[in-house]
């Protein structure tokens, strides 16, 4: 039998935060060393153009973020590491998926219906500032699985959905024109801790909560001292459950460590002193891995190299297979 393949996108658009290390990269990085394993990894740069007209921000997004991953141990020989931008055949997929998927089932997608509700609140046209990108993100993302006939593909729960939707239009692309497609999974690892952000909702961009992944010593402990905490005074029993600074301390501590907080909470631990230990545990995670990332920043020709040898592997099998998709539909030379 053949390897199982995973296979994720990251869009660059934005600074990678703690959120998504401890729910995506680290695990991501991990996957890359197993062997059993074919793994895609691929920054999604037309996905941010969805999001982000700044061009400049979508650039510097994908170098940063494209740092990140390499700087944390991707193993980029194992895993296939690759920029979207550079897979011609993605788009040109998403045209022919496009001619499958039901204007239905888009209409259906949260992230479209969620803009079509906040117009309504407006008062607005129902498909005000929506965009045919906006609008067909799900398809884009089927054609980047379809591509490479991944199997599973680990995404945070909001993105369950659009993952069921590849799905259903490789179905429908499988039964008219005879089985191309592998049929991908959502993997939705509930091991991996959904952080909370400084003010104690879901650490996330939009919110403008979050503590970005590559800060220096100093910006980092600034940062954690900002993280919201209750009045309680040094000595009074804490609660650890509800705290976000116990909840990112268990995404970084060994068992014991968090054994030994939660007792720490119990008998009163002050709050400066537990975000001391927070920020010298976090730190010492990250402290090897944010030398190698600002020295990569300095040096995008060797991130370019790196990404340009992961595109001539991914093209190695979209090349081909594209060339099949296509004459299933009935496109191929005429003599
Ligand atoms: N839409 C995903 C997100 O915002 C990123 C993404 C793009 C993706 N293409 C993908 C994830 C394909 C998995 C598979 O998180």
């Amino acid at each position: 039998m053949s390897k199982q393949r995973i296979l994720t996108g990251i869009t660059t658009s934005g600074t990678p935060h703690l959120g998504n290390y401890v729910g995506a990269i680290r695990p991501a990085v991990e996957a890359s060393k197993n062997s059993d394993v074919e793994s895609f990894y691929f920054l999604a740069d037309y996905h941010a153009l969805i999001k982000c007209n700044d061009p400049d921000a979508v650039h510097r997004s994908t170098l940063e973020i494209a740092a990140s991953w390499i700087a944390l141990g991707l193993d980029t020989d194992k895993a296939v590491f690759y920029r979207q931008s550079d897979i011609p055949q993605i788009p040109e997929l998403m045209w022919l998926l496009n001619c499958m998927a039901a204007k239905g089932l888009m209409n259906r997608a949260h992230a479209y219906k969620a803009a079509v509700q906040d117009n309504e609140t407006a008062g607005e046209d129902a498909d005000f500032g929506v965009t045919m990108g906006l609008f067909s993100y799900p398809v884009l993302m089927a054609a980047d699985i379809l591509m490479f006939n991944a199997h599973q593909i680990p995404v945070g729960r909001d993105q369950i959905q659009h993952v069921e939707m590849a799905r259903d239009i490789a179905q429908r692309f499988n039964h008219h024109y005879g089985e191309h497609f592998a049929l991908p999974q959502a993997l939705v690892d509930d091991d991996v801790p959904l952080l909370q952000g400084l003010d104690g909702r879901k650490m996330s961009k939009s919110y403008g909560n979050t503590i970005p992944l590559f800060l220096t010593e100093k910006q980092l402990k600034k940062h954690i001292n900002k993280i919201k905490t209750n009045l309680l005074e040094p000595g009074e029993p804490k609660d650890a459950d509800s705290s976000s600074v116990f909840q990112i301390w268990q995404a970084f501590a060994t068992p014991e460590q968090i054994a030994e907080m939660r007792e720490e909470f119990a008998k009163g631990i002050a709050w400066g002193e537990a975000k001391k230990q927070l920020f010298e545990l976090v730190n010492a995670e990250l402290a090897p891995a944010r030398e190698r990332y600002e020295a990569l920043l300095n040096a995008p020709d060797e991130i370019e190299a790196i990404l340009q040898v992961g595109a001539e592997k991914a093209r190695a099998i979209s090349q081909p297979f594209m060339d099949e998709v296509r004459r299933a539909v009935g496109i191929r030379p005429l003599a």
